[in-house]
């Protein structure tokens, strides 16, 4: 039995399917088709609703894309859909009126979305509009006026009758849930002997990879594990010598977490897919899918970050890169799963380079990540990863190698490029050629350099990137 509000009312279902999407159920069961089904894989944004957490902090509300958001996924939550937004006697948002008033809608598939990551952002006072719609295509209106109309918005007060869903989290009943094929444990001492119990589960944390593998390639996956209730897996606690992240830490929240002592990490999380998939994507995941492209791994490889896998019998750690085997083969036995990974405490040298063919909302085809400290001119220590240059995240040994002991130089910058290729030979796919990625990675070591040690600004933010304005 799976309980959660939808717009303001309880919703109690029994015999939920594990993967039945939000969406789905939403359009065919409920028969509630304002939110639109476009890619159906998260890209689009199409299907955008609002979706409220209780926790000790209070009620937060975020952005997420209903295709790929199982039902029991929603468990003790409360779900805002497009049908919620307007007054009892039928007045628009601020959000729908502004998108009226600045001609934001032309064909209107995509609008349903647009407004539902509007009004997120409306009812928690963000302004930064241009991040907070890049999970959001438009094929027809252009984004102009639908930017002016999240201006606009922003200049409205909320409106009287919105709800405050505080009352209502805490009066559901959330001992209860729970079902046929799928498990919604609490601690992580539960999840280590369900799985312990299950070893050919499938866990499931923000479904940002498993969704697809449901909506895209029709996999019967089962049974489940969910994890997004496992509250102490969820945790960023300051230890001795560094942060720890729990594994279950959406995207959204570590780039918080990290904004002050590895800005440029932040700033490589703000190009992760997109604020809908950040705040349903956790590191766990990020990690545990052994993606070769996974933007997460090379930061915290450079970071000099240390793994906590977990089973019933107990924990053990390793640096991050010993996770990574091969392609499709990460370091992990049956039962075992990923708890936490630790920061440690250093001087931040760290610099981060995405390469993507779009600037948000796009997978990396190549990201580089350099830590090197320098003292009295001389290399004292390198930590340098790449991702999309081998069929794992991979830290770049004869690189750090050339250059430890040396003053870095014009000199050093080319031993280094040339020692990449003991390190890498990548290869070439639908995002970039193996010479593409190569040269690339080799522009990135002397782009460190020259922000490091020449102090060039190599880059601009934001919007003027996008521009292409460098
Ligand atoms: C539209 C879109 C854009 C994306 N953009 C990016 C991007 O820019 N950069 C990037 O790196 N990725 C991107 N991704 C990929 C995806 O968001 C990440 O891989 C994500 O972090 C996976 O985390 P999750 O919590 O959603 O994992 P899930 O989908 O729930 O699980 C992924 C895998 O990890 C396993 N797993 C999850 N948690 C644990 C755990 N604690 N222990 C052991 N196994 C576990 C699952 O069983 C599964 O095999 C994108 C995905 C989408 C849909
Ligand atoms: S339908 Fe495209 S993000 Fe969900
Ligand atoms: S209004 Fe047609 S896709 Fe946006």
């Amino acid at each position: 039995m799976i309980q959660f509000m939808l717009n303001g009312q309880e919703v109690c279902i029994e015999n939920a399917g594990p993967t039945v999407t939000l969406l789905d159920w939403l359009r065919e069961t409920q028969h509630m088709t304002g939110t639109k089904e476009g890619c159906n894989e998260g890209d689009c944004g199409a299907c955008t609703v609002t979706v409220s957490t209780l926790d000790d902090s209070g009620v937060t509300h975020q952005a997420q894309n209903a295709c790929i958001l199982f039902l029991p996924q929603l468990a003790g939550k409360a779900v805002r859909t497009v049908e919620g937004l307007t007054s009892p006697t039928g007045e628009l948002h601020p959000v729908q009126q502004a998108m009226v008033a600045e001609h934001g809608s032309q064909c209107g598939f995509c609008t349903p979305g647009f407004v539902m990551s509007m009004y997120t952002a409306h009812r928690t006072g963000r302004v930064d509009h241009d991040d907070v719609l890049a999970g959001n295509l438009c094929r027809c209106t252009g984004y102009a006026p639908i930017i002016r109309a999240a201006q606009v918005a922003a200049t409205h007060p909320t409106p009287p009758w919105e709800l405050d869903e505080r009352t209502a989290l805490q009066g559901l009943t959330t001992d209860e849930m729970g079902g046929d094929g799928f498990h919604l444990p609490t601690t992580t001492a539960e999840l280590a002997e369900l799985y312990a119990a299950n070893p050919d589960a499938t866990i499931v944390a923000g479904a940002t990879d498993v969704g697809l593998w449901v909506t895209k390639q029709f996999r019967e996956i089962g049974p489940l594990i969910f994890t997004h209730r496992v509250a102490d897996l969820a945790t960023i606690t300051r230890v001795e010598g560094g942060l720890r992240i729990g594994a279950g830490v959406t995207l959204s929240r570590l780039r918080g977490a990290v904004a002050d002592r590895h800005p440029d990490f932040a700033e490589l999380i703000r190009r992760y897919g997109s604020v809908q998939v950040r705040n349903a994507a956790t590191i766990g995941g990020n990690i545990a899918n052994g993606s070769p492209i996974g933007d997460g791994s090379p930061a915290l490889i450079a970071l000099g970050a240390t793994l906590t896998l977990r089973s019933a019998s107990g924990t053990r750690d390793m640096p991050l890169e010993d996770f990574f085997i091969e392609y499709g083969k990460q370091d992990r036995q049956d039962g075992e799963f990923v708890e936490s990974i630790l920061i440690p405490d250093q001087i931040d040298t760290l610099a981060c380079y995405k390469l993507s063919k779009r600037f948000d909302q796009d997978i990396s085809a190549v990201c580089g990540c350099f830590a090197v400290q320098i003292q009295d001119g001389i290399v004292t220590s390198a930590r340098i990863a790449f991702g999309g240059m081998a069929g794992t995240p991979k830290r770049a040994t004869a690189v750090e190698a050339s250059l430890i002991g040396h003053p870095f130089t014009q000199d050093a910058v080319r031993v280094a490029q040339d020692a990449l290729s003991q390190d890498f030979q990548p290869l070439s796919d639908m995002r970039a050629s193996a010479d593409y990625r190569m040269q690339s990675a080799r522009n990135m070591i002397r782009r460190y350099w020259l922000e490091q040690v020449e102090k060039v600004p190599t880059r601009l933010v934001g919007r003027q990137a996008e521009e292409g304005a460098i």
